[in-house]
């Protein structure tokens, strides 16, 4: 089964996107099946990672609000072995819209949960909020 690690601080500009990347690409490059998910609205690491943020048509928002799975959502990268589910401006709508019912820290956790089974090891950065 693989490994959830969500990379998280309220603190911002503090080296989040710049782990997830380097930690997911050279995860990949040792040969271990890989998954990013952007969680953050600034969308750094899917730029980051050569994708036009504008040009998104399946994001981990939608995985989040609307009935989009995980696998639909996926992208593969042009790095060995890593995959990316990436972000959407609209993210910022959700993270305001989510915090106010109970059961949302469980809501990615139930989606994605199939997908350890897939990935060795799947990387979430997060946005600089609680
Ligand atoms: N280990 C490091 N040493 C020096 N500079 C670093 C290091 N890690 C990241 N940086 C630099 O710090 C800045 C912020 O990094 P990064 O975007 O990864 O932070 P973040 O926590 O994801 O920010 P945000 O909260 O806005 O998402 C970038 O300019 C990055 O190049
Ligand atoms: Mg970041």
């Amino acid at each position: 089964m693989g490994k959830i690690i969500s990379i998280s601080n309220q603190k911002g500009g503090v080296g989040k996107t710049t782990t997830t990347v380097n930690l997911a690409a050279s995860l990949g490059a040792a040969g271990k099946k890989v998954l990013i998910i952007d969680l953050d609205p600034q969308g750094n690491t899917t730029s980051g990672l050569g994708f036009n943020k504008k040009e998104v048509e399946k994001s981990s928002y939608d995985v989040l609000e609307k009935d989009v799975s995980p696998e639909e959502a996926t992208l593969k990268t042009e790095f060995k072995n890593l995959s990316l589910i990436p972000s959407h401006i609209n993210l910022a709508a959700a993270d305001a819209g989510i915090s106010l019912f109970s059961g949302k820290e469980s809501k990615l956790k139930n989606k994605i949960f199939e997908l350890k089974k897939v990935y060795d090891f799947i990387l979430i950065d997060c946005p600089p909020s609680l």
